[in-house]
């Protein structure tokens, strides 16, 4: 694993956000010229334009042509974060199910803007050193992408895997680590284990929709605690619903939750495991954004608070290294096995190809160097569309800022439908996710989900100035 030490870019880039934020550096001042500052701090040239890059993509300054790099000022309006629903009676409700449908259709959509997707650009993938490691297993070993490795699967992957668990702080052994089809068949595999059909699930309101799905089609009941996109889980209302209710477990995102981006602080995550696993009952934790973190380190896992192995670690590579490899995982000293034979009875196994390769890329290093670029690129396009939604949505949107993840969570004027938006934006080719499909209950009906994983491109400038036009249209016909 390579070391987290700062890289040459990232001290300059650290000097100039100090002098930014001490106020030696004001709004609108010049910034050291790129030789200036390479003699200052006796480093490359390149080196400082590769800081003045990530300062910019990460909107703190901006470029101005034939005259150098300056502070940028700060947004001329900085919109407020959209508030959390309070979670209504406990009773479980079908989700609209014909909406999810048409929202995956859209995703399918080649000719959309994606403002509708919760992942990152392929084009930022690392793909060419995936594509050289795989005609390197496929020259050292020949045979083996026809052979199947049985559950819990690649003996070297689940390794790499357990070692970066220390990242989150909760190290894990190897033997712990099943390696499934991706995050969300980590989740389905562990609620199987854990819970017996018309048991109670525990979700945050905002949660991610394939969630839902999967907790109503294993014949589960779900209850909501909402999640604030400022504070994250609620700890108090997840203590009255398990004094309240009887539940077969909780399955929670504490890391950049989806849709809302929130996280949530490392006492809340200490309460809730305390409060759960007191009641003896398992979390089953969604990992799968916690990468990709706009600041500087990595938030832990629940399991770092977890002292009664009750707490089941998901993740995946789909929001980093590749959507389509469909590998992931999940830890757990005390369900493992039971998740393996789960593994086991319902898919065999998990395509022997992909694990060999992303062992090959964790053992030879380098996923924390593409981490690094990955995570500044995203934290400037999110500043960038939310800068953009602050300038083009009408008086009344709220939009949350997100401090890590790919999506950006946007309430909309009180009597602004996203489900309707979504359907008259799709006329334009251009994909948003309703609200709607976010919580059982079919909350949210005035908010929607825009990612901020794509690069920042006119195209995305234009789209996000048309839904305004729309939303600012929706909110004057009353
Ligand atoms: C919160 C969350 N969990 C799980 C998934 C599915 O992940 P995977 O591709 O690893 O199955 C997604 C995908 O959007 C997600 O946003």
């Amino acid at each position: 694993m390579s070391s987290q030490a700062p890289l040459l870019y990232e001290r300059v880039a650290r000097l100039v956000e100090s002098q930014i934020s001490n106020g030696a550096l004001r709004a609108n001042e010049r910034i050291p010229s790129v030789r200036a500052m390479s003699r200052t701090a006796k480093v490359s040239v390149s080196t400082v334009v590769q800081a003045y890059v990530h300062l910019e993509n990460i909107g703190l300054i901006e470029a101005r042509p034939q005259s150098g790099f300056y502070v940028r000022a700060p947004q001329l309006k900085r919109l407020p974060e959209p508030r959390p629903k309070p979670a209504r009676a406990p009773r479980p409700a079908s989700i609209a199910n014909e909406m999810l449908d048409m929202c995956r259709e859209a995703l399918e959509r080649s000719d959309f803007v994606p403002l509708n997707g919760a992942f990152t650009s392929p084009a930022m993938y690392p793909t060419q050193r995936l594509n050289n490691l795989m005609r390197e297993v496929l020259r050292d070993h020949p045979l083996n992408a026809g052979q199947c490795i049985l559950p819990p699967g690649h003996e070297e992957l689940r390794r790499q895997i357990a070692k970066r668990m220390a990242l989150a702080g909760a190290p894990a052994d190897p033997a712990h680590v099943v390696i499934t089809g991706g995050t969300m068949d980590a989740i389905t595999l562990s609620l199987r284990v854990v819970c017996r059909p018309g048991d109670t699930v525990l979700v945050e309101s905002p949660t991610y929709f394939g969630l839902l799905q999967a907790i109503e089609h294993l014949n589960l009941k779900v209850v909501e605690v909402p999640n604030c996109p400022v504070s994250g889980i609620d700890v108090e209302a997840v203590r009255a619903v398990a004094r309240s209710t009887r539940l077969g477990a909780a399955v929670l995102m504490p890391n950049f939750n989806n849709p809302c981006g929130s996280l949530t602080p490392d006492d809340a995550k200490r309460e809730i495991v305390e409060i759960l696993t007191g009641c003896e009952v398992p979390i089953i934790e969604d990992d799968i954004y916690g990468d990709i973190h706009y600041g500087a380190t990595r938030p832990s896992s629940m399991r770092a608070f977890d002292d009664s192995g009750l707490v089941i670690s998901c993740g995946s590579v789909s929001k980093t290294i590749a959507f389509g490899y469909r590998i992931g995982w999940a830890v757990s000293p005390q369900f493992h096995a039971e998740i393996a034979r789960a593994k086991f009875y319902s898919s065999v196994a998990c395509p022997t190809l992909q694990q060999l390769v992303l062992a090959r890329y964790y053992e030879s290093g380098g996923y924390d160097r593409y981490l690094r670029r990955v995570r500044a690129t995203l934290a400037g396009h999110s500043q960038h569309a939310i800068a953009a939604i602050a300038k083009f949505f009408p008086e009344g949107t709220r939009v949350a800022q997100p401090p890590g993840g790919v999506v950006l969570w946007v309430e909309l004027p009180r009597n602004v439908d996203g489900a309707e938006l979504f359907r008259t934006a799709a006329a334009s080719r251009i994909g948003v996710a309703p609200g709607v499909v976010f919580s059982a209950k079919a909350d949210y009906r005035n908010y929607i989900r825009l990612s901020c994983g794509l690069p920042w491109t006119p195209t995305l400038e234009r789209a996000i100035e048309k839904l305004g036009r729309l939303v600012a249209g929706m909110a004057r016909a009353v």
